[in-house]
C-alpha cells in the first residue's frame, strides 16, 4: 500500500477565492506516495495569499514550512533526514543565501535522493517529497531550480475581489464593524493607492479605538501627507 497523505478538514478555508489553486494543489497532495510528485512555486506581489497558502498546508500532518533566510545546506539535510517530511514548504525561496541549499533541492525534487555525510561516510537517502514554495521575486533565482517547479503567478487583485477578502479580515480577524471595513478598503485602495491587505489591518488597529468615517478620514490624511 504506498503512503498516503491525510488532508485535515477545510484546509483552505482561511483562504478567499483561488479555488483553482487549492484544486490543483489538493490533487496533487491526493497523489502522493506513487513516487510522481510535483512541486509548485508560488509567485507573485506581497499579499497575495503565498504565505497564506503555504501556512495551510502546514497543518498537514508530515508537513514542514521553513523560511528560505533560515535556510542552510545542513538544516535542510538535517529536515530531510531527520523528520522525513512529505511535504516541504520553503516561503521566501528567493531570500535563500546558501547557495548549497538550492543543490539539495535540485537532487531532492527530481530524483528524491539526498547525500548527508556522517563522519566522513557518505550515505544516500531517497524519499518521497512535494516542495511547495513561495517568492515575490523569481529573476535571481536559478533556472535549473525554476525548471523543476510548476509555476504559478498570483496576480494582484482587482477591486472586488480587494473588497471581499479586507472585508472578510477586517471583520473577522479585526473585529471592525462590516460597514467601517468597507469604508478602511476603499480608502485603501483609492486614497493610498495600496492592494495591500495589511495597509487595511494597520488603518484598523489605528481607529480601534473609535471606529467611525471621520477617525479614518484623518488618519488617511496624515499618512498620505507623509508617504
Ligand atoms: N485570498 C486571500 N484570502 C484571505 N486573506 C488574504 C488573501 N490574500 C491575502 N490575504 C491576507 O493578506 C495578508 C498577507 O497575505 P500573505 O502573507 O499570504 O501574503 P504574501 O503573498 O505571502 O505576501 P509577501 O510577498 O509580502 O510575503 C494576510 O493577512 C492574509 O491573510
Ligand atoms: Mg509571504
Amino acid at each position: 500500500m504506498p503512503k498516503k497523505i491525510r488532508i485535515p478538514p477545510n484546509l483552505f478555508s482561511d483562504i478567499v477565492g483561488y479555488d483553482d489553486v487549492k484544486s490543483l494543489l489538493l490533487k496533487t497532495i491526493r497523489s502522493y506516495g506513487d513516487g510522481l510528485p510535483v512541486h509548485f512555486l508560488l509567485v507573485g506581489e506581497p499579499a497575495t495569499a503565498k504565505s497564506l497558502f503555504l501556512l495551510s498546508l502546514e497543518r498537514i500532518k508530515g508537513a514542514e514550512y521553513r523560511l528560505g533566510s533560515r535556510l542552510s545546506r545542513s538544516g535542510l539535510v538535517e529536515l530531510l533526514i531527520g523528520k522525513k517530511p512529505h511535504l516541504v514548504l520553503i516561503d521566501e525561496i528567493d531570500k535563500v543565501s546558501d547557495r548549497e541549499c538550492l543543490a539539495v533541492l535540485l537532487s531532492l525534487m527530481e530524483t528524491g535522493r539526498i547525500v548527508e555525510t556522517l563522519h566522513g561516510k557518505m550515505r544516500t537517502e531517497k524519499l518521497e517529497v512535494i516542495v511547495v514554495a513561495a517568492a515575490n521575486d523569481i529573476s535571481e533565482l536559478p533556472r535549473e531550480l525554476l525548471s523543476r517547479f510548476i509555476i504559478l503567478r498570483f496576480k494582484p487583485y482587482k477591486w472586488g475581489e480587494f473588497l471581499k477578502i479586507a472585508r472578510n479580515i477586517l471583520v473577522k480577524r479585526e473585529g471592525v464593524k462590516p460597514r467601517i471595513a468597507k469604508y478602511i478598503a476603499s480608502v485603501v485602495w483609492n486614497k493610498l493607492g495600496s492592494k495591500d491587505f495589511r495597509d487595511c489591518i494597520k488603518l484598523a488597529r489605528l481607529i480601534r479605538d473609535g471606529q467611525n468615517k471621520r477617525e479614518i478620514d484623518l488618519v488617511v490624511r496624515t499618512l498620505a501627507k507623509y508617504s
